[in-house]
């Protein structure tokens, strides 16, 4: 190869016509789903109800298929943000009930009444907002209480007057909830704390009240850590989809997705040759560069640029230069035998090698549900 040339070599060319899935796909694996729900249930009591958090797309794994498949496998309660999520729910079809855990604006209780949706209240505002309904039917609603999330949330020592101030409305309160900080610290005195306020709070509520209630305070970090904090739900979102937010817990679930790409150019670059924006990588020997055609307006974060690394034929490759908005580089030059086409495992398994949500979070610093929710709508979403 001529030192300063680029060269695109006619071998790189892939005679494979056999995949019919789209190129660029991210792969529901259902029966993990399954699998994860089990577990789930293996570790809270049979009597306790999961609340399956399915907001922001199902944490970026498409929210129709995931509620059909947890519905049809006997979950009744799901929890969203928006009311435009919930309002997509009922129009495809979901029965159960569905929490609309986002503060609800005045106009959007309309919509909250027509598509029988439940709010979850949990703050001044939202509640007269609430109350400006004309309350002709019965409606179902949450009361969210903040014990220390300092986000949504009424003070424990309201909720009493609150609940009185319901009492001769056409309302039924069917949830009391808060939310844990911190669940997943090894340090558990904090979530103790923030239960000690709930429980507090509980026993000035009047019974009749709460024998009709789910009480819930678990996300997954406490479904694992605090089995003893179930009450009668629980309301598990990041395990559901097989990720663990506790270390050396992950062995416990199956990942529900994978995102697969492909190599769509190969090119042969000399030594000392800058990759991509801003020369943040430059060569030190002839290298294969693999260009794949995703990038972070598909989700792949930035900061993976010169961090991260994918997968092919079960062997790791890295990703080198910056991630560019729809492409980013890899080094092919100890691939043995690249292909134009070769299909590359971005999230997921390849061979005995698996790169997980929590791995490419510790390479850019985040957490797995930033990298989960991020993944762009555009990629279809194939369910296997
Ligand atoms: C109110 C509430 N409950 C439960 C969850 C689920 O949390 P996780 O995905 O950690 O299980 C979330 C997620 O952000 C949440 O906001």
């Amino acid at each position: 190869m001529a030192k300063s040339a680029i060269k695109v070599n006619n071998n790189y060319f892939s005679t494979s016509t056999e995949n019919t899935l789209p190129m660029n796909r991210i792969s529901i694996q259902s029966q993990n789903l399954l699998f994860n729900l089990q577990k789930i249930r293996s570790i809270t009591s049979p009597t306790t109800a999961i609340i399956a958090m399915i907001k922001s797309n199902a944490y970026g794994h498409s929210i129709i298929p995931i509620a059909k498949k947890l519905e049809s496998n006997g979950i009744h309660q799901f929890g969203v943000f928006t009311l435009e999520e919930g309002i997509q729910l009922r129009e495809n079809g979901i029965h159960s009930s569905i929490l609309i855990f986002g503060p609800l604006l005045n106009h959007q209780f309309s919509g909250v009444y027509q598509h029988q949706l439940t709010p979850v209240i949990g703050s001044h505002i939202e509640l007269s907002s609430f109350l400006q309904q004309e309350c002709s039917r019965s409606i179902s609603i949450h009361l969210k209480v903040d014990t220390g999330m300092g986000r949504i949330g009424f003070y424990p020592e309201e909720l009493p007057s609150i609940i009185n101030e319901l009492k001769t409305l056409p309302v039924s309160i069917q949830g009391i909830c808060t939310h844990y900080a911190d669940s997943g610290n090894v340090h558990t005195s904090y979530t103790e704390k923030q239960t000690r306020l709930f429980e507090d709070m509980l026993q000035s509520i009047p019974s009749e009240i709460l024998s009709n209630c789910l009480i819930h305070t678990c996300n997954s970090a406490a479904v694992i850590r605090f089995p003893s904090f179930h009450f009668n739900a629980i309301r598990p979102g990041l395990i559901l989809y097989g990720i663990s937010p506790i270390e050396d817990d992950q062995k416990n679930w199956k990942p529900v997705l994978s995102l697969e790409s492909y190599v769509s150019v190969i090119k042969e670059v000399p030594s000392d040759s800058y990759i991509s924006y801003n020369r943040t990588f430059k060569t030190t020997r002839n290298t294969v560069l693999g260009i794949i055609p995703l990038g972070y307006a598909d989700g792949i974060p930035l900061s993976l640029s010169n961090v991260g690394k994918i997968l092919l034929q079960g062997r790791s490759y890295p990703i080198i230069g910056n991630v560019c908005m729809n492409q980013f580089m890899i080094d092919l030059t100890d691939c043995p035998d690249p292909h134009i086409g070769d299909q590359i495992v971005i999230l997921g398994q390849s061979g005995n090698k698996r790169i997980t949500a929590t791995d490419i979070a510790s390479w850019c610093n985040t957490i797995p549900y930033e990298i989960l929710c991020n993944l762009s709508d555009r990629i279809p979403r194939i369910e296997l």
